[in-house]
């Protein structure tokens, strides 16, 4: 379709994990946006089309074809793309491993609170005024609130969407790309960690600094190590697994966007620090 034509703002960003590489159905009319942001190209062109008359957006977060791996994923190029089109609300669907033996595989859950142990990935977009200009901290430094990583609002929406969804948990966030240690695992389930996985993070930090409502919907592929007296959990489970439960997870993703009133306000847009200006902005880029 020829883009220029066509409104591809939206309010609703989806941005897709191990697995979910298309949200769209073959029927449903899409549009392609290639954006170009200060961070870089994002993971994949975005793609626009109608969910229910809304207007949403879909991301593949680890790119078309799954070429970037969980440290290597272009978060900040990601948001900023989403957040240039015009979301203000963002799920985020993740693969994630269970840690404790009643968040198996086929769960579905959306956690409230994360642990974040990624070690190298940049969890800012505040720390480059060379590259954002004047205008990079129009208020002074930057340092987002975080105590509640996810919005409200969203969570609500998520777990309304099914009836067996478990709609609380911890999601630590580890680096990977390898899986974790049995004692890693262990460590993660006593210290109250009830879910695992290597995307959580800094997807909700960066969605949280561009002031747009975040929340993650997770689907249970395996039980991590720490539960599981086997092997420990492998890629060809992890993905088995999803495509299983992937239709699931859409549904409950449809049913979250059409309880979401895009009009109504949220806290998560009223941090103090204002990002208009980076977005409306010719000389930004
Ligand atoms: N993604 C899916 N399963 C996982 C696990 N067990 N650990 C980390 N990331 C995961």
């Amino acid at each position: 379709p020829d883009t220029n034509t066509l409104d591809t703002s939206a309010a609703i960003g989806i941005i897709g994990g191990t697995g979910l590489y298309r949200f769209f159905a073959d029927d449903e009319d899409v549009a392609d946006v290639r954006v170009e942001t200060p961070f870089g190209e994002p993971s994949a062109p975005l793609r626009v089309a109608k969910v229910g008359g809304r207007r949403v957006v879909f991301l593949p977060r680890h790119g078309t074809h799954h070429e970037y791996l969980p440290h290597r994923v272009p978060y900040r190029a990601n948001l900023w793309a989403l957040r240039s089109l015009g979301v203000r609300r963002v799920i985020g669907a993740c693969a994630v491993g269970g840690l404790r033996p009643d968040h198996g595989p086929g769960v579905i859950a959306v956690p409230d609170q994360l642990v974040d142990r990624t070690t190298r990935r940049d969890q800012t977009f505040f720390d480059r005024p060379e590259l954002l200009g004047p205008r990079w901290s129009p208020t002074g430094p930057i340092h987002v609130q975080f105590a509640d990583p996810y919005c409200g609002q969203l969570r609500d929406a998520l777990s309304g969407a099914s009836g067996d969804i478990v709609g609380s948990g911890t999601l630590v966030v580890i680096e990977g790309p390898r899986f974790s240690t049995r004692a890693e695992s262990l460590r993660y389930a006593r210290e109250g960690g009830t879910l695992v996985n290597m995307t959580g993070q800094p997807e909700a930090v960066l969605a949280r600094e561009l002031k747009m409502c975040y929340g993650t919907v997770c689907l249970v592929t395996d039980l991590d190590a720490g539960v599981e007296e086997g092997e420990g959990v492998t890629t060809a489970q992890v993905f088995a697994e999803f495509a299983r439960n992937l239709p699931r997870l859409v549904d409950v993703i449809r049913g979250a966007i059409e309880t979401i009133d895009p009009d109504d306000e949220c806290s998560c847009a009223a941090a103090e620090h204002d990002v208009e200006p980076l977005f409306s902005s010719a000389d930004v880029k």
